[in-house]
């Protein structure tokens, strides 16, 4: 059995304490004739649950479970600390977040508490043991929720001023001489004389690039440990009452993502809440290409994951609302995610609520609750997907592993290289690069080890580490094949830019340096590959080669003919350094180099916007085909309507 359930399943995400008692019954009803096999609950629900403090009814969500229960439908407890009641705000100011502007926020939102406040940590115990000790012998019960879509701590209040400057004293031995060393703080006057001077980045002036970076990179580190203590915290509590408790969280990309590995490492099973953009990109196609987060998603813990919500309608809450998903959608996306390793797709919201700030954030019901398009489309989804009883032990293969790292990301999240170039940016280009050729990507994290694979990308390795780049010598040596980018070897692990030609550590096994880099942001140059003619924008490091051979050429700009990415034998293997950011047709062709050099199986027949992927278990494959696109299109003398998707099981 693998992630807690044998066969892969779908539910939904249900708040009954929105809806009068008298429509749970048929809601149950409905939820079984349709397929439903889960339910999550109340992870926003604490004012019902504590509606003064200390006095605690639980009397309505016994009711709902034992009604779930009745109806065999297993279910997910959520922990409610995002949400805590108002009561607690107005007596107790500390469990309020701060904002960057210093205010605290305002009541009326979620996720406006502080996690460092003792006084919330200490009301966060109470309710979340209640909560365990009550349910602690439902069987029923298959796993519990942290809270909801966690961030790295953005909060800026005394409690959490106290908590980085402990992070920052640890980090430096007590001895702030080094600190200001590090982050060379005698740039603007900024040296500290003790470490109680040192606050969270906050203020009129807070803007990344302005602030030292060094500091606010281990800001991001501190405000993502801060989190995973958090998570900590309530894994210790709910295995107090339930030792050997299921427990996961809902992840989504946000721009305060922590570092889900290290989080997802103390839990479970890996989790995340998968929205795709409803949205057409300015190509035409679907501007969610979801294959990169799925697998993104399953990298987190090595492992076949859960969808704790997936798109049940169009969104509306903080944008305008968001186009309807089109005709099969609902099941494309859904059975998309299965391919990429989705043990259990819960889809968000049951209803539609009539209510409050999301009534416009449509669940699978209208507001008037009757069955309608998507509705029957995620029924007629849970009914194929329960005829099939897809084993949740099988397992995607691949040759190609990505390097994934927070570290990376939050090193380019205070500080911009160039318009439009981020981390996620470069790390999807390499990928959809392989994945529209068909070939498996494990999405690792950086520390991962790679002896299994036979190519391993680094996308933008900013801040050295030397185990990475001790791995990759090894890995090359033994005859792997490497893509590293620009922007790699750039800093030291405090932030500070390394005395060394860049790409540092890397140019040994790439035997390239650069000799200069022009940012040149939207802009573009024209490219050349052999008799190939591609785009470069972005970032371009001109390159001098030593020992290695020119892979690619610039053809404009004060640079034109002097090389923009390099190939090197090293060992019995092959490093690629890429000093520039090229077009998609670019990375395509590089991916079907490397795949036809390495004898990686992949296919140049698969059309735009299909994500073909295949599941297996011993000699079974379970091949998952979904056209992400408005157009309809052949494949293996299949014909795919736009977003229709198919199983084939051989
Ligand atoms: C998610 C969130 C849900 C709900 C949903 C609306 O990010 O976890 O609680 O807000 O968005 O689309």
């Amino acid at each position: 059995m693998s992630n807690q359930i044998e066969v892969i399943k779908a539910g939904v995400d249900y708040y009954p304490e929105h809806w009068d008692r008298s429509i749970w019954e048929s809601d149950i009803e409905l939820m079984l004739k349709s397929g439903v096999k889960v339910v999550r609950l109340a992870e926003f629900a604490w004012s019902r649950l504590e509606p003064t403090e200390g006095k605690y009814d639980f009397e309505w969500l016994d009711d709902i479970i034992s009604r779930l229960t009745k109806a065999k439908l297993e279910i997910i407890l959520g922990t409610p600390t995002s949400c805590p009641p108002v009561w607690m705000y107005r007596k107790y100011e500390e469990v309020r977040h701060t904002e960057k502007s210093g205010l605290k926020t305002a009541t009326g939102i979620r996720g406006h508490r502080c996690w460092e406040s003792p006084v919330f940590l200490k009301f966060s115990q109470k309710i979340i043991s209640q909560m365990a000790k009550r349910y602690a012998t439902n069987s029923n019960i298959i796993a519990w929720q942290l809270d909801n879509e966690l961030e790295s701590n953005s909060c800026n209040c005394d409690n959490c001023t106290s908590a980085f400057r402990e992070h920052l004293k640890k980090k430096f031995n007590g001895d702030i001489k080094k600190l200001n060393l590090a982050y060379g703080l005698d740039v603007w006057s900024g040296e500290y004389s003790n470490f109680d001077e040192i606050i969270t980045p906050i203020g009129a002036q807070y803007k990344p690039g302005w602030l030292n970076p060094s500091y606010m990179l281990e800001h991001a580190r501190w405000a993502s440990e801060s989190t995973a203590k958090f998570v900590d915290f309530q894994i210790a509590t709910i295995r107090k009452e339930i030792p050997k408790a299921f427990i996961t969280t809902n992840s989504c990309f946000t721009a305060h993502t922590p570092d889900f590995h290290k989080i997802f490492d103390r839990l479970n099973v890996a989790a995340y809440d998968n929205y795709p953009s409803l949205y057409k990109a300015e190509d035409g196609y679907p501007n969610a290409d979801r294959g990169f987060i799925l697998d993104w998603v399953r990298g987190l813990k090595d492992d076949n994951f859960w969808l704790l919500e997936q798109v049940g309608g169009s969104f509306g809450c903080w944008a305008p609302i968001s186009p309807a998903p089109k005709p099969s959608m609902m099941d494309g996306y859904a059975w998309q995610a299965v391919g990429h390793g989705a043990n259990l797709i819960m889809f968000f919201r049951w209803r539609t609520a009539t209510k409050g700030a999301e009534m416009f954030c449509h669940g699978l019901l209208e507001h008037h609750g009757i069955p309608g398009r998507r509705f029957n489309e995620f029924a007629k989804f849970c009914t194929e997907l329960n005829a099939l009883e897809i084993p949740t032990d099988t397992v995607i293969k691949s040759d190609v592993a990505l390097l994934y790292s927070s570290e990376q990301d939050f090193a380019f999240r205070v500080q911009e290289m160039s318009a439009g170039f981020t981390y996620r940016k470069q790390v999807e280009l390499l990928h959809s690069a392989f994945r529209g050729i068909g070939v498996n990507v494990d999405v690792i994290n950086e520390s991962a080890d790679i002896g299994k694979y036979k190519v391993v990308l680094l996308p933008t390795h900013f801040v050295s580490d030397d185990l990475v780049a001790t791995k990759l010598e090894k890995f090359v040596s033994d005859g792997g094949t490497v893509v590293i980018t620009n922007r790699s070897g750039v800093k030291d692990k405090h932030g500070a830019c390394l005395m060394h030609k860049l790409p540092g550590d890397f140019a040994k096994i790439c035997c390239v340096t650069v000799a200069e880099y022009d940012a040149i942001g939207e802009d573009t140059v024209p490219l050349i590959v052999g008799d190939k003619k591609y785009t470069a924008s972005t970032w371009n490091d001109i390159l001098e080669l030593c020992g290695a051979k020119a892979y690619a050429i610039y053809d404009g700009e004060y640079y034109k003919g002097q090389v923009a990415a390099s190939k090197n034998f090293f060992g019995k293997g092959t490093a690629y350094y890429l000093g520039t950011v090229g077009d998609m047709a670019f990375y395509r062709d590089l991916a079907i180099e490397i795949s036809s050099d390495t004898k990686i199986t992949h296919d140049i027949t698969i059309p735009k916007g299909l994500d073909v992927i295949t599941r297996n278990k011993g000699k079974t494959k379970y091949t998952f085909i979904f056209n992400n696109s408005y157009t309809e299109c052949e494949y293996k003398r299949m014909t795919f309507k736009p977003f229709e998707s198919k199983v084939i099981i051989l």
